[in-house]
């Protein structure tokens, strides 16, 4: 069934392979009979009568909502906010006049997030819930819930159910901007394809990332992730995902701060990854790169087809440049699988952590 291990050593592993069948699941489970997108009549009408949607949601489903911001923004040129839940509730922003709250969450259960979902609820404001858990606390206490179709994720590391939110909301972003009457100049069922076979590629080039894993981060005792633009959100994404399971200690930033503090850590041999998906700031990144290698760091370059260099680690296959978290984050999660393997460390139930964190 869904929930064993079946010959995979840890759930993570699994649930990491998994990812190419989750987008051609999103992709077949958003379709309507007549082939195209669709989301329910009222989650349309929700977001398009509200004047700002506020996204609110923990970890790995803050940095999925961080690029669900640029979707909404982009494509259904809605203005978009992103909170940190724990944050919400003592920080509360000015809120607009017709706010639609989005919840991210995975399991549903977040402590956090339903604090706030309680709160602006009482305020009289309407919820959108996007969880991976039908019937949980999330869902059932919003008014509309969008399902992520990802199947039960077990490992405490969040992988499956990260790219199935980003697939979800960009869906979602698409569909209302349709139904506002705005263009759309991408098929993004076509993309989402594309998509589900660069992800494959990136699951089938696990020897290659384990390589990667043991060269880079066998030792080290830091390690930094460094983009711009969409690829600082999957930085941060890696830089989580290699803390909790490898307890190396990592941080992810825009690489236009590290000349701002950052770059003073760095040492002779500190890792660093760097992500170049976005043609209008991949001389920007590069040059960042530069800077960390002229202090001794040990740079990792993912770069995407059409703009790779030569002396880049890794090369993703091309995809919408929309759509590159999706493919992007594949390597750095088993990067930090194979770092945490090759650490000895328990990669399925990381020290000091629990799956769903139903404490405020
Ligand atoms: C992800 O790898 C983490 N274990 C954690 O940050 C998680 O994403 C967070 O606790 C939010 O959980 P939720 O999506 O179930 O609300």
């Amino acid at each position: 069934s869904d929930i064993e291990k079946g010959t995979y050593p840890h759930y993570m592993l699994k649930e990491i392979d998994e990812q190419p069948a989750v987008m051609r699941k999103i992709i077949q489970a958003y379709q309507n009979e007549a082939g195209e997108l669709s989301i329910d009549a009222d989650i349309l009408e929700a977001i398009n009568a509200s004047d700002r949607l506020y996204i609110i949601a923990a970890g790995t489903s803050y940095h999925a909502g961080l690029v669900g911001k640029e979707y909404f923004e982009k494509i259904t040129k809605k203005p978009v906010e992103v909170h940190i839940s724990s944050e919400f509730g003592y920080n509360m922003p000015i809120l607009s006049e017709k706010p639609l709250f989005v919840f991210i969450s995975q399991s549903g259960e977040t402590a956090d997030s339903r604090q706030v979902l309680v709160k602006i609820k009482e305020m009289g404001h309407k919820a959108l819930t996007v969880t991976n858990v039908q019937g949980s606390t999330l869902s059932r206490e919003a008014d509309f819930t969008l399902l992520l179709h990802a199947g039960p994720e077990i490992a405490v590391a969040s992988t499956k159910a990260y790219v199935a939110q980003i697939a979800v909301l960009a869906v979602a972003a698409t569909v209302a901007a349709k139904h506002a009457g705005h263009d759309v100049e991408f098929d993004l069922i076509k993309e989402l394809g594309i998509v589900a076979n660069a992800v494959q590629a990136m699951v089938d080039s696990k020897e290659a990332i384990e390589a990667i894993a043991k060269d880079f981060l066998a030792t080290t005792r830091n390690a930094f992730f460094i983009g711009r633009n969409v690829d600082f959100f999957v930085s941060l994404e890696g830089a989580l995902k290699l803390k909790e399971i490898s307890y190396i200690q990592a941080e992810g930033f825009a690489g236009g701060e590290l000349k701002h503090g950052t770059i003073a850590l760095i040492e002779d041999g500190t890792p660093v990854f760097a992500l170049v998906t976005q043609k209008p700031v991949a001389l920007n990144i590069r040059g960042n790169v530069k800077e960390v290698v002229a202090r001794g760091a040990k740079p990792c370059i993912i770069s995407m087809e059409g703009m790779e260099e030569d002396g880049d680690t890794l090369v993703i296959p091309n995809v919408h440049s929309l759509l590159t978290p999706l493919v992007s984050v594949i390597p750095l999660q088993l990067i930090s699988y194979y770092a945490a393997l090759h650490r000895d460390c328990d990669v399925d139930k990381p020290r000091n952590l629990a799956k769903s964190v139903t404490v405020e």
